[in-house]
């Protein structure tokens, strides 16, 4: 056939394929939407409520029949119909069990729907939120969101309560581990990421739902204490917070949580602004809202409902569709509904969002589509998932210093001294969302290090960062006193070439309801730093944490930090083969490092104030500490590599652009060293004059390139009015006309600058 005929063809059956698609898709929205009015219209007003209803999960299938008490209250509802989820059931025969009572005893059979916190792996567990983002790889990343979905689909779960794609600016909050970071951009496409991996094709039973936490304002607590009181402006909320949960939402994502935390007065959970406003009235989420765990009831002791009935009255009128572990819905909804004060049509619309997922994840043509006990026996721990996690795990490594070298590590001739509690922890790496991972089931850095064979490697503890061993629930005391092991510690180092001290916070010393007022090494870690340091300076710190720490000691003696963070279970093996450079770090901060807790919140895209700088030598009155510098430890977006990156030449294509019109801004980069390597080259820019101030700069873009050593490559960036739209004074996001800044680098702070204008 000749070409031209033959690309005729082409694009002709393509677009037949294209609009066949499109049309199935619209009829399959049509008939589920048809399924869920026909089954609506059987529902009496308590089925309706079951619906609404989600419960931790109560029974343990294999053991007794609950007899009393709460268990009792909530099996009989479930065989009432009165529960439309579960949380925290796991294992094809415990979720066989549960649906089968839903599908056969209750006089509609509504399958439930079944909830876990899958937010970094099931089992199988991949490094923390907050650490994969610092690989900027998106692909890594949603292949990470896929096989957790893979593995704990297997297990029975069909939803997962993640991403959470909170902004995070306050490293004193616990849960900065479970998010992206600090940047609303990065955030946003990290969101994508994840609810595609999670959600992927939602016919498939490899896939789950996703649902995008906390909504909103979560991460802004006063003081970085976990469940805090948040107050924002209109301009932070929309530019900052939201993007990221619109993101989600354009992806498709089927599930919104609400949060604990009250915003602006108002409890997010009982807040119409953002639930029915914003959320379904603005962006018209089809899916639907879940409260945090007890979130309706806690309104009470925030002094916004009287009892767990005005509670709820609030909580459905505000648009929180499905009540988490409060009983307040199952409890007085139908009462509420009876004394007119819900409407029927409000419960019915919440009803109808939860059972229209259901019909999208095609539980009612197979309520046991993900309890296959064969498929669960092949999946949970396979040797792919560990493949998986731990090329996830290198790629979210951060090179933070490397003076003279010092990494990579020799690989033969070398005695090397491995110091520290957390180089021997096989628990700490699995992070505190571990709830389904069995404990010790990490390789440690010990481990990782065993490997590498023609190196005389010695272990000493040095000290426990926490006294007991860390339980879940339990607070655990941080070793602030005993200091036994230093000794022998030191000996070892003494005699060492080089040591590697791991040091940082243990498993569960960040993550939900984990504050903390001080971001140093915790303990007497630092003292044992310090102590090392005295007999031995070359030293490669590596740092376990779930959040930034302030390590200003560290940065000014100590040669080489790694930030390994908490890696999941291949965590050891990926640190040691960065330490040897069989992996050559390529991961950037997601998050600014401070140098003092004071600090804090310190982020990359603040405003500037009126006065921003020192304009006269020894003046006082400019925005600063007088005891503390205003630049961070470590930029956002900073990381080194074992290459070295050369930026030059920026290049605009144009000096302006108008509606409609673009530019593009080029640059250089050359690998000026040895090794091969992966460069994150970031886009920043600044709009200088706007009706609402704008930040000193912002992300735009980023693009992760591999260059040879020697190997230049222009990287191209577009910049066009999305780029530059924000929540104008007009309150509504659009583009200004101005002039703008333009930044390209390898980090926030290190970046070639160009300038460029919008015009009408
Ligand atoms: C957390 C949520 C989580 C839920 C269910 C809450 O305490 O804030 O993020 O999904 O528990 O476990």
């Amino acid at each position: 056939m000749n070409r031209r005929f033959f690309l005729f063809f082409l694009a002709v059956g393509l677009f037949v394929i294209g609009s066949v698609k499109a049309q199935t898709k619209v009829k399959k929205e049509v008939s589920f939407d048809k399924k869920v009015e026909i089954l609506l219209k059987k529902m009496t007003l308590e089925e309706k409520v079951g619906q609404l209803n989600q419960y931790n999960g109560f029974w343990d299938v294999t053991g007794p029949t609950p007899k009393e008490g709460l268990a009792a209250k909530k099996y009989e509802d479930l065989k009432k119909g009165l529960v439309g989820s579960m949380l925290n059931v796991k294992g094809v025969k415990d979720v066989r069990a549960l649906q089968k009572i839903a599908v056969e005893q209750t006089r509609l059979g509504i399958p439930l729907l079944f909830g876990f916190d899958v937010i970094h792996g099931y089992k199988t567990i991949s490094p923390i939120p907050l650490a994969e983002s610092a690989s900027w790889d998106m692909d890594a990343i949603q292949k990470s969101a896929e096989m957790a979905a893979d593995e704990a689909s297997s297990v029975g779960i069909n939803w997962t309560f993640a991403p959470m794609v909170d902004v995070s600016r306050d490293a004193r909050w616990g849960r900065v581990m479970e998010g992206a970071g600090e940047d609303s951009y990065l955030g946003s496409r990290i969101a994508v990421a994840r609810v595609k991996g999670f959600q992927g094709d939602l016919s498939s039973n490899k896939n789950i739902l996703a649902c995008a936490k906390h909504f909103a304002g979560y991460a802004f607590a006063e003081s970085g204490k976990d469940y805090n009181s948040v107050d924002l402006g209109e301009s932070t909320l929309q530019n900052v917070v939201f993007p990221p949960f619109k993101a989600s939402l354009d992806a498709g994502v089927r599930t919104f949580m609400n949060s604990f935390n009250e915003l602006n007065g108002i409890p997010a959970t009982g807040n119409p602004y953002l639930q029915r406003e914003v959320l379904k009235g603005d962006w018209k989420f089809k899916g639907f809202v879940v409260s945090d765990w007890g979130s309706i009831q806690e309104m009470k002791a925030h002094g916004f409902a009287k009892d767990d009935k005005q509670a709820a009255e609030i909580a459905i009128n505000a648009g929180s569709d499905m009540d988490m572990e409060s009983s307040a819905y199952v409890d007085y909804l139908a009462q509420l509904v009876h004394e007119g004060k819900v409407k029927e049509t409000t419960v019915d619309d919440a009803v109808r969002r939860i059972l229209r997922v259901k019909f999208e994840l095609g539980l009612f043509d197979n309520p046991y589509k993900y309890c296959d006990e064969a498929r669960e026996l092949a999946t949970v721990g396979k040797q792919e998932f560990q493949n998986e996690v731990l090329d996830m795990a290198k790629k979210s490594i951060v090179l933070l210093k490397n003076n003279n070298d010092v990494l990579p590590l020799k690989k033969s001739g070398q005695k090397i001294a491995l110091i520290g509690a957390l180089a021997n922890d096989k628990t700490s790496p699995l992070g505190s969302w571990r709830i389904a991972a069995d404990e010790n089931t990490a390789v440690s850095v010990l481990e990782g290090l065993q490997a590498y064979k023609d190196n005389q490697l010695t272990y000493a503890k040095g000290a426990d960062v926490a006294l007991g061993s860390p339980k879940f629930i339990l607070e655990t005391k941080i070793n602030t006193t005993d200091k036994s092991g230093f000794e022998e510690a030191i000996t070892t180092a003494k005699k060492a070439d080089v040591v590697i001290l791991v040091l940082g916070e243990y498993g569960l010393q960040s993550g939900e309801g984990r504050s903390r007022a001080d971001l140093g090494l915790p303990g007497v870690q630092q003292e044992l730093l310090e102590a090392i340091y005295k007999v031995n300076s070359n030293i490669v710190l590596v740092l376990n944490n779930g959040r930034p720490l302030a390590i200003p000691w560290a940065e000014e003696h100590i040669p080489a930090i790694v930030e390994a963070w908490q890696l999941g279970t291949q965590s050891g093996n990926a640190i040691a083969q960065v330490l040897y450079g069989d992996y050559n770090p390529s991961g950037k901060l997601p998050m600014t490092f401070p140098r003092n807790v004071a600090q804090v919140p310190i982020y990359y895209n603040y405003k500037s104030t009126g006065r921003p700088i020192m304009n006269e030598p020894d003046s006082v009155f400019w925005s600063h500490y007088i005891d503390e510098k205003n630049t961070p430890l470590y930029p956002f977006g900073f990381g080194l590599s074992y290459s070295k990156f050369e930026y030059s030449n920026l290049k605009l294509s144009s000096q302006s652009f108008s509606k409609n019109g673009k530019i593009e801004v080029s640059v250089l980069v050359k690998n000026s060293g040895k090794v091969k390597g992966k460069e994150v080259v970031q886009l920043y820019i600044r709009d200088l004059i706007a009706s609402i101030t704008r930040p000193v700069l912002e992300l735009k873009g980023f693009e992760m390139i591999e260059l040879k050593p020697n190997e230049t490559k222009r990287v191209t960036f577009e910049i066009n009015e999305k780029t530059i739209e924000f929540f104008t004074a007009n309150r509504k996001w659009e583009a200004e006309t101005g002039d703008f800044k333009v930044f390209i680098g390898g980090n926030s702070v290190e970046t070639l600058k160009g300038e460029f204008q919008f015009v009408k």
